[in-house]
């Protein structure tokens, strides 16, 4: 079914610069609605206070509805027009008005997820960004902020449940076996915070006491059948409950906080005012269907959700361009909650690895943004890596020049000074100004270019009397519209140990790089220092330093910051591919014996070990690259791989020799061991041992949960063994009724190193357990294979092909996902002509299609520029 009427495919595109204060403030609203799957009947009363000094239209955004009856003041009204799908009500010489207006919608054809729609056989807002227009008539827009009343009615039978934001406030049976209720939200908010959801469901309740001594009630959401699974993501509510109070002194302020879980869903989850909305794949977990890293995901983001309570809610964004005003300190908060729930530097190790695998190509290709945009076609499209996890590294930067007592001082007086307002990121730079004393002119420039900083590092000598100095030199890349950058401003930590004798510093330093060229005096030292670089990753960038044989081991066994030691590692594998790919002979041996060390040495935490003998990823290795070979980039890869596998072979068998872990257990430590044992068990496959298949469907079968099941499974699915194709078929029909779990069904096998995975891909789309209409399934497998950069780049442009086929039959149905598929086919500069000119010709294609949306249509052709 198709929804194709309410986008329209002229692309518009919005500034920044031409923000203008809304004409209109709507203080008060009240919604009814008469709920149906197929027919939603929405009243809505709109109190008008004009802000504006003369005689201004109303400006009500629609997408997709029509007015049935406009009303003011109580009665019927003509003065109204439609422009494009926007209401516009001339309201004459009024400053205030009740405006009436009802619409009816159709939640059941709504595939787009946005507005209301059906899921399941029940009823589900998402308004974020601009959904709130696809129920009624309203100014849709951040600034906007209203006080909601809203009463609403359906089937009891069909809606047992009938929830919305704030608290219920009365509730009733009507005629024909349909009841309702009346929900009453005292906090002012935009309408992309409202939520309503009606349904059959069973919740997991629980409580919370704040810190002032208020008991909240707490509610998980789900279908019967799924409230066993929802222990996890209540704990999480809670520890972010008393972690917010603790660390930013944030209170929660409603007596209720409820939480729904639904299948189909565009994004993670959605921050709702007291009604948050999760995708079901960040609710529900238990040992014997989630991974660990399913558990950690659940934990992350409940309280990335919940954070936004402060962080978006309670301080909200002016406009869209200040979405990272709330993504990116939520991203931040979230993390470091995250670290405080477990290791630090294995969390900063995941958050790096994730920033340069989603952010760093994005800022390197023609979709490059600043965090905060300076123009946009469709706002869904920037709902990115640079907005979240880019804006999360700004604020960290911030915290780290001012150090935590600081930093709380200025989050404190941001919280303070625009608590109940919609605000900028300005506002918010300028209250970790104030607050924390800090001076963040230069530091603005992250705000407003875009393109990863690339640093040189050199170190020279003073001959005559041992004076190191380390120089420094930035260069900011030209981005899309950015053809020349300002000198940012670029918190480094570093460290030169002294390996000769202790006469150097070896103090950990911060350097603020604030010009192009810098020169930092180390200190006297008597042979040459070891440089540790970026250490904790305290700055988004990229070094150049080239460094003598040798530093990289003595730093992956020695630096005393466990990230330098993790890059360190990293880097040494790295070189070795980079030599092995350009065609130059190249050792494994220096790799082997750092991983060797790092097996053996006293470092106890086994997450970290499996983090730093984890070969880098082969997109990462394509982007060292100018141009990326992505066939050699997987033979280097798998053959450095293998023999590690056999280099190690004793360390790999002593690892999954020892017993796992009850799956049911879930400290850090057994979550460590569980994912040290899954890197054991990839690198003794890859040697192809004659035993490795049936070491993995041993390890697959004897699995008492689904980490060590889904890590045997993704194994065994790249290889060719009757083992293989067993474990899949077993995996099927005992998982086929759990839609999450499917999903790993198809990703593992959209993930396969095999050659065939195109293909296998292709099948796996006419699987009558695949569909379109679910965004986790499109993801699981088309998601996958276009990160599987060896078969997505297939030669023959058969990976594309099947990319942009799905971006043509999702668009009618879903363009906000499939718009975010769109980003892989534009990095087409970076792998030669014959590919450049396949992926080009898809994106051509993509943009032949009449009737494109506004979210494909930019993204395509962005892409091509
Ligand atoms: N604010 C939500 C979050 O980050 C994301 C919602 C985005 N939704 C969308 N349809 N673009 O938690
Ligand atoms: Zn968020």
């Amino acid at each position: 079914m198709t929804d194709a009427s309410s986008t329209p495919a002229i692309p518009v595109t919005i500034h920044r610069g031409d923000y203008r204060p809304p004409e209109w403030q709507v203080p008060d609203i009240a919604l009814d609605f008469a709920l149906g799957i197929d027919e939603t009947r929405v009243s809505a009363r709109l109190s008008v206070v004009r802000h504006a000094d003369a005689p201004a239209p109303l400006l009500l955004r629609g997408d997709g509805i029509t007015p049935a009856e406009v009303r003011v003041d109580g009665s019927v009204w003509n003065d109204w027009r439609m422009e494009g799908g926007d209401l516009i009500v001339d309201l004459g010489e009024r400053t205030a008005a009740m405006v009436e207006v009802d619409t009816v919608i159709n939640p059941a054809t709504n595939t787009q997820l946005m507005g209301l729609y059906a899921s399941n056989a029940m009823l589900c807002t998402q308004c974020e960004a601009e959904g709130f227009r696809r129920i009624t008539f309203h100014p849709d827009r951040p600034d906007v902020l209203s006080r909601y009343r809203v009463r609403m009615e359906g089937d009891k039978a069909a809606f047992p449940i009938l929830l919305s934001n704030g608290n219920c406030v009365e509730q009733g049976a009507g005629e024909g076996g349909r009841h309702w209720a009346l929900w009453e939200d005292p906090w002012p908010k935009p309408s992309y915070l409202f939520a309503l959801v009606a349904g059959d469901l069973v919740v997991n309740r629980d409580s919370f006491t704040t810190m002032s001594g208020r008991k909240v009630e707490l509610g998980i959401w789900v279908r019967a059948g799924d409230e066993d699974r929802t222990g996890h993501a209540m704990q999480a509510l809670k520890d972010s409950m008393a972690w917010d109070e603790r660390v930013y002194g944030r209170e929660y302020d409603l007596d209720l906080f409820n939480i729904v879980a639904v299948s189909d869903f565009n994004m993670g989850a959605m921050e709702n005012k007291g009604l948050n909305v999760f995708n079901t794949r960040y609710i529900l977990a238990d040992p014997d269907t989630a991974t660990d890293m399913d558990y950690d995901g659940v934990e992350g983001v409940v309280a990335h959700e919940y954070f936004h309570n402060w962080s978006g809610n309670r301080v909200t964004c002016r406009d869209w361009f200040q979405l990272s005003l709330k993504e990116g300190f939520t991203v931040y908060r979230d993390q470091s909650f995250s670290a405080d729930m477990g290791s630090p530097p294995v969390k900063r190790i995941e958050d790096v690895r994730l920033l340069r695998a989603a952010q760093f190509p994005e800022d390197a290709g023609p979709l490059a943004h600043p965090i905060r945009p300076d123009s946009f076609q469709e706002i869904s499209n920037f709902y990115t890596a640079t907005i979240y996890n880019k804006g999360a590294e700004i604020i960290r930067m911030m915290a780290t020049m001012v150090g935590p007592e600081r930093f709380r001082k200025g989050t404190d007086l941001y919280f303070d000074r625009h608590d109940g307002e919609a605000a900028t990121c300005e506002d918010f730079v300028k209250a970790i100004e104030d607050g924390a004393g800090i001076d963040l002119t230069q530091f603005r420039l992250w705000y407003s270019q875009a393109g990863t900083p690339r640093i040189t590092a050199r170190i020279a000598t003073d001959e005559r009397n041992g004076e190191r100095t380390l120089h420094l030199t930035q260069v900011v890349p030209a981005t899309p519209g950015q053809p020349e950058k300002a000198p940012m401003l670029i918190p480094l930590r570093i460290k030169a140990y002294d390996l000769d004798g202790g006469h150097g510093v070896e103090e950990e330093q911060l350097v603020l790089l604030d010009r192009t060229e810098m020169a930092v005096p180390l200190g006297h030292y008597r042979s040459p220092p070891m440089l540790s670089l970026n250490r904790g990753f305290s700055a988004p960038v990229i070094v150049d330093f080239a460094r003598e044989e040798g530093e990289l081991e003595w730093l992956a066994a020695n630096d005393d910051d466990p990230f330098a030691r993790y890059e360190a590692l990293q880097q040494l594998m790295l070189d070795t591919l980079v030599t092995a790919v350009s065609g130059k002979a190249s050792d494994a041996g220096a790799v082997v014996d750092a991983i060797r060390q790092t097996l053996t040495g006293s470092a106890a935490d086994p997450a970290f070990v499996a983090e730093a003998v984890l070969l880098p990823s082969e997109a990462f290795i394509g982007d060292q690259m100018v141009i990326v070979d992505p066939d050699a980039i997987r033979r280097e890869r798998l053959a450095l791989q293998a023999a590690i596998g056999t280099a190690l072979e004793s360390e790999w068998r002593a690892i999954l020799g020892q017993l796992a872990p009850a799956a049911t257990l879930l400290t850090p430590l057994a979550k460590g061991r569980r994912r040290l044992r899954g890197v054991a068990l990839a690198y003794l496959a890859a040697t192809g041992m004659g035993d490795a298949s049936e070491l993995a469907f041993g390890i697959f079968s004897g699995a008492d949960g689904m980490t060590e099941r889904q890590a045997a499974l993704a194994t065994l699915a790249h290889g060719d063994s009757k083992e293989r194709a067993q474990a899949l078929d077993i995996f099927y029909r005992r998982y086929r009724d759990n839609p999450l779990v499917l999903d790993k069904w198809f990703q593992v096998q959209a993930w396969s190193l095999r050659s065939d995975t195109v293909a296998a891909v292709a099948a796996l789309a006419e699987h009558p357990d695949f569909t379109l209409t679910n965004p986790n399934r499109v993801r699981a497998l088309y998601g996958a294979l276009s990160a599987n950069q060896a078969a997505f780049h297939q030669a023959d442009g058969a990976g594309y092909r099947l990319i942009a086929d799905l971006v043509l039959a999702l668009d009618p149905k879903n363009p906000q996902t499939a718009a975010r598929m769109i980003p892989p086919l534009g990095r087409w500069k970076r792998f030669g002509d014959a590919r450049a000119a396949m992926m080009k010709a898809e994106l051509e294609r993509i943009l032949a299609q009449p009737g494109l949306s506004r979210d494909v249509t930019e993204q395509a052709s962005k892409s091509l520029l």
